[in-house]
Formats: C-alpha cells, sequence, structure tokens
C-alpha cells in the first residue's frame, strides 16, 4: 500500500516521513526510551498547545529526560513544519501534529549516561477521522483478556511514553474480534482506558470516568469534560473505580482523545449503550465542538 505523504521534522530538518533521520542505535528505537505528544488543529488553529506542551515536560521530568530546546523553538517548529506539510500536499483540512522526543543515542547499553542528547521527530499529517458507518453507529469495543493496563507503580501510564506494547497487544485482540478499539483493565479488574484515548460512561449519577489511580493517562480532552464542558451543559461528572462487572449499569459510554474527540460507544463486548442525538454524549460533544471552536478563535498565532 502507498504511504500517503508525511511531513516530517527531524532535529530541525524537514524531509518526507518515509526517509529514514534516527539513527539505529537511538535509543527510543532500541527501549522505546522516548515521549510523545499529540495535537490537532481545529478550524485551523493548533488546540490546547499549552496543556499538551506542559505534559510532554512532566512526562521528560518523569523519564530524567532533558529536553534541549524551549516552548517556543518548538512551537516554531511545530508551525514550521504544518506549512511544510500544507504546502507539499497542497492540503487545507485539520492536522495531526506529533512530537516524538528521544533521549539520543550513544553505545549500547540502558545507562543513560551513554546517551548524547534529546532527539525530536515531528510529524504532521491529516488529523484521522472515524468513518462515516463508525461516526452513526458508534464504536465497537472489546475487553482486552489478555494483557492489563500497567499499574501505576510500574511504567505510570500517566507517562505519555513510547511504550505502547500493553495497549497494542489489547487492540490486536480486540481488533481479532471484530472490535474497533479495547478497553483495558488494570490488574484489580477496574476499567482504565481504550488504547489511546480515556473513556467515560453516563450512569444513573450522571457521567463517571475512571479516576487517575486505576493507571490511565491524564487526558487533556477528559479534563475538558470534567472541567468546565460537562458542568457547562448541566450534567454531573465524577471520577470513580468503574469495574468491568458495572458495566451493564451504564446506559451510554463515549472515548474522550485529542484525534477523537468525544466519540461515542455503541457496545462493550454484549453489553450495549445508547448512541444517538438525544444522549448525554451528544450534548457533551456539541459542547466540546463549541469549546474547541473559542479556543481556536483565541489563539491566532496557533494558525496553521
Ligand atoms: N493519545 N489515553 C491514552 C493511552 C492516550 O494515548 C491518549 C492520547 C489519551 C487521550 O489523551 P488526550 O485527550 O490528551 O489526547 C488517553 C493520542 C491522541 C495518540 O496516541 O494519538
Amino acid at each position: 500500500m502507498a504511504l500517503p505523504f508525511i511531513q516530517a521534522n527531524t532535529n530541525g530538518r524537514l524531509h518526507a516521513a518515509d526517509e529514514p533521520s534516527i539513527a539505529p542505535l537511538n535509543r527510543g528505537f532500541l527501549y522505546g526510551d522516548a515521549i510523545y505528544e499529540v495535537w490537532r488543529t481545529h478550524g485551523g488553529v493548533i488546540v490546547t498547545w499549552d496543556e499538551h506542551y506542559d505534559r510532554l515536560e512532566r512526562s521528560a521530568v518523569a523519564l530524567h529526560l532533558a529536553l534541549p530546546w524551549r516552548r517556543g523553538e518548538m512551537r516554531t517548529q511545530v508551525l514550521r513544519t504544518a506549512a511544510a506539510y500544507r504546502q507539499a500536499a497542497n492540503y487545507t483540512g485539520e492536522l495531526y501534529i506529533r512530537v516524538q522526543v528521544t533521549r539520543g543515542g550513544g553505545p549500547i547499553g540502558l545507562d543513560v549516561a551513554l546517551a548524547d542528547r534529546a532527539d525530536f521527530v515531528l510529524l504532521v499529517q491529516p488529523c484521522p477521522v472515524n468513518s462515516l458507518a463508525v461516526q452513526q453507529r458508534g464504536l465497537r469495543l472489546s475487553l482486552a483478556t489478555g494483557s492489563r493496563r500497567n499499574p501505576v507503580e510500574s511504567l505510570n501510564p500517566a507517562w505519555k511514553t513510547g511504550n505502547y506494547l500493553n495497549n497494542i497487544l489489547g487492540l490486536q485482540e480486540a481488533r481479532a474480534r471484530g472490535a474497533d478499539d479495547v478497553v483495558m483493565l488494570n490488574l484489580r479488574g477496574e476499567v482504565t482506558e481504550a488504547s489511546t484515548s480515556n473513556i467515560a460512561f453516563v450512569g444513573p449519577d450522571g457521567v463517571v470516568t475512571p479516576r487517575l489511580e486505576e493507571g490511565i493517562l491524564g487526558g487533556i480532552t477528559r479534563a475538558l469534560v470534567l472541567t468546565p464542558i460537562a458542568p457547562a451543559v448541566g450534567v454531573p461528572v465524577r471520577e470513580a473505580v468503574v469495574r468491568a462487572t458495572e458495566l451493564s449499569g451504564m446506559s451510554e459510554c463515549f472515548l474522550m482523545s485529542t484525534t477523537k474527540d468525544i466519540s461515542p460507544v455503541t457496545a462493550i463486548d454484549g453489553v450495549n449503550f445508547k448512541v444517538g442525538p438525544e444522549t448525554v454524549t451528544a450534548r457533551i460533544s456539541a459542547a466540546f465542538a463549541d469549546y474547541a471552536r473559542q479556543s481556536a478563535a483565541a489563539h491566532p498565532e496557533l494558525r496553521t
């Protein structure tokens, strides 16, 4: 299959993403010694720039990884790479922007003292959208049985690292069962999140989403739903443990992520949820779209 053009920028050098740029000794490649972030545009404007950059810095601190550039320099590189993509692909739609940061390279060995300095690779492509069929019917999810989300004491899922193998294996298992995405449980059998999205349910007391303690990424979209979005549309929202055995008591379910925004879920294995215009999920989704529009209007300096 021909790879559609993706714009890359390795340490300031613009190139096509199917050209090599990172050395075989790079620690991101050898050990997953890497962190990353994903932004998207709404109306052509990068939204929640600072929230994502703050999280990138927190992930770097957690891994004792020194970022040898400042936020403003990275913003300049991001805008430059986005502009290069738009020009090369003659594209005016919404963008997906990823920055992958590795600890660099050096002699083979786990000791971080062997690393030279952090590398960044920026990747820009169109923002993926759910297929029309999925938009209409909602996502079908399946619980992972073969792998669990890492506990917070062990490669804390709150750090957005280059290690996604648990989630990759969980997704593979769910896809083999015909599902669109996976729901990962933790070692206690509590719901954590999907492969690259947070999850929430609508139950008898409003919206409920797993707590950070369950072992999840503190998603930017999730944080916005908690405040201000759900309260603004009059929907009570709380963080709480959700056990796999409680799913049948929920009336709706949705995923939250930068690329998916608010995506309704129609089923988790045999448990079905309500989808459609008359749902709490639809209200939250509309409020989220309004928020993104306002946020884009407030940040002309982040226009791509
Ligand atoms: N994924 N949980 C996981 C494991 C994630 O990888 C992500 C983001 C989220 C949602 O976080 P946010 O709302 O900040 O995007 C939750 C990105 C989008 C990705 O890997 O493409």
